[in-house]
C-alpha cells in the first residue's frame, strides 16, 4: 500500500506528534508499504494535490488542528481513508465539556465541573463558591497536560486560570479526583476490542502525570497489565468502549481514568493517542501480544474496513 504519514502541524503537542510519528514510520519500515511524510504546518497544499496517489493516511497528530476534526475533514474531502475517528468523533472528544456531557448521558462517571469563558466576571469566584478546592483547571481542547494546573490553595486559582485562558478561550474546573491513573486503549470499528490496562505511576516530583512525567523517560512508571483485581479490570475496560461508542469513535483511542475509592471515573478520550517510545497504547498493545509494526498494520486494515 501507499502510506500517506502526516505528522507535526502547528498544535502545542507538535513536538509529540513529531516523536509519535517516528517511532511509527521506523514501524512502517518492517513493513511492506511505501511511506511519504507530510507535515500540514507546511505541506498542507502539497497533500491535498497529491492525495490521489495514496491508499491510506495514518493521521498521527495530536492537539488541536489534527485531532479535533478538522484534518479529518481535509482528508474526508479529497477521499483518502485514515486510521482514526472522523470528523464529529475528534471533535468531541478533543472537547473535554462536551465529551464529559455524552460520557454523562451514556452513564460513564466523571467528576463535578464548571465550564468558564475567557472574560466572564470572576471565573475565581465561581470556582471557590460553586466546586471548591482542590481542583484541577484545564484549557477545554488540548492534550499531553498543556495549560493543566493542580490548584490547592485559593491563591493559585487565578494564575492557574490565567494559563489555561492563554491556550483556549473555555476552560474546565474539576473536582480533583484522589487516586489511580489508569488508562484503556480500544481497538476496532463496530467490534471493540479492550486492551490490557494500564497503570501510570507518576515519579515522586510529579504531582500528577504531566508534560515531563508523559515524555521523559523514567519520569513515570506505566505498570501493564495494570495491577488491579479482575472486576475492576474488567470495569474500566467497559467503561473505555462506552466512551468509544459514546463519542462515536473508530479505529481506536485511549480513555484515561482514576480509580478513587468510590471507582473509575473517566477524565477524557484520545482519538490519536501518544506513539512516543514512553507513550501507553503501544505498551498495552504489546501486551495484547502485537508487536507495534502489527498494531499498525491492524490501523491500517481498520481504516479500509
Ligand atoms: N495527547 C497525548 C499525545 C496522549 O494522549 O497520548
Ligand atoms: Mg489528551
Amino acid at each position: 500500500l501507499k502510506v500517506a504519514l502526516i505528522m507535526g502541524g502547528t498544535s502545542s503537542e507538535r513536538e509529540v506528534s513529531l516523536k509519535s510519528g517516528r517511532t511509527v514510520a521506523k514501524a512502517l519500515e518492517s513493513l511492506p508499504h511505501t511511506v511519504e511524510t507530510f507535515d500540514p504546518a507546511t505541506d498542507l497544499v502539497d497533500l491535498v494535490r497529491r492525495a490521489g496517489e495514496f491508499d491510506v493516511a495514518l493521521v498521527i497528530m495530536h492537539g488541536p488542528g489534527g485531532e479535533d476534526g478538522r484534518l479529518q475533514g481535509l482528508l474526508d474531502l479529497v477521499g483518502l481513508p485514515y486510521q482514526c475517528a472522523g470528523v464529529l468523533g475528534c471533535a468531541l472528544a478533543m472537547d473535554k465539556p462536551r465529551a464529559k456531557e455524552l460520557f454523562r448521558a451514556a452513564g460513564i462517571p466523571v467528576a463535578p465541573d464548571l465550564v468558564l469563558r475567557r472574560g466572564e466576571a470572576d471565573p475565581a469566584g465561581r470556582v471557590l463558591a460553586e466546586l471548591g478546592l482542590p481542583v484541577i483547571v484545564k484549557p477545554a481542547r488540548e492534550g499531553s497536560s498543556f495549560g493543566i494546573s493542580m490548584v490547592r490553595e485559593a491563591q493559585e486559582l487565578a494564575p492557574a486560570l490565567e494559563a489555561a485562558f492563554k491556550l483556549d478561550r473555555v476552560v474546565l474546573a474539576e473536582r480533583l479526583l484522589a487516586g489511580r491513573e489508569l488508562t484503556a486503549g480500544v481497538v476496532g470499528n463496530r467490534e471493540l476490542t479492550a486492551l490490557p490496562l494500564v497503570e501510570i505511576v507518576p515519579g515522586k516530583e510529579h504531582a500528577f502525570f504531566d508534560f515531563t512525567a508523559k515524555y521523559t523517560p523514567g519520569a513515570s512508571q506505566e505498570i501493564c497489565p495494570a495491577p488491579v483485581d479482575e472486576a475492576t479490570t474488567k470495569q474500566v475496560q467497559e467503561l473505555g468502549m462506552a466512551a468509544h461508542r459514546a463519542l462515536g469513535l473508530k479505529g481506536y483511542s485511549r480513555t484515561d481514568f482514576i480509580l478513587t475509592d468510590e471507582g473509575p471515573f473517566a477524565l477524557e478520550t484520545n482519538t490519536i493517542p501518544g506513539m512516543t517510545e514512553t507513550s501507553l497504547l503501544p505498551q498495552a498493545a504489546a501486551a495484547a501480544g502485537m508487536d507495534f509494526p502489527t498494531f499498525i498494520d491492524k490501523l491500517i486494515d481498520l481504516a479500509l474496513e
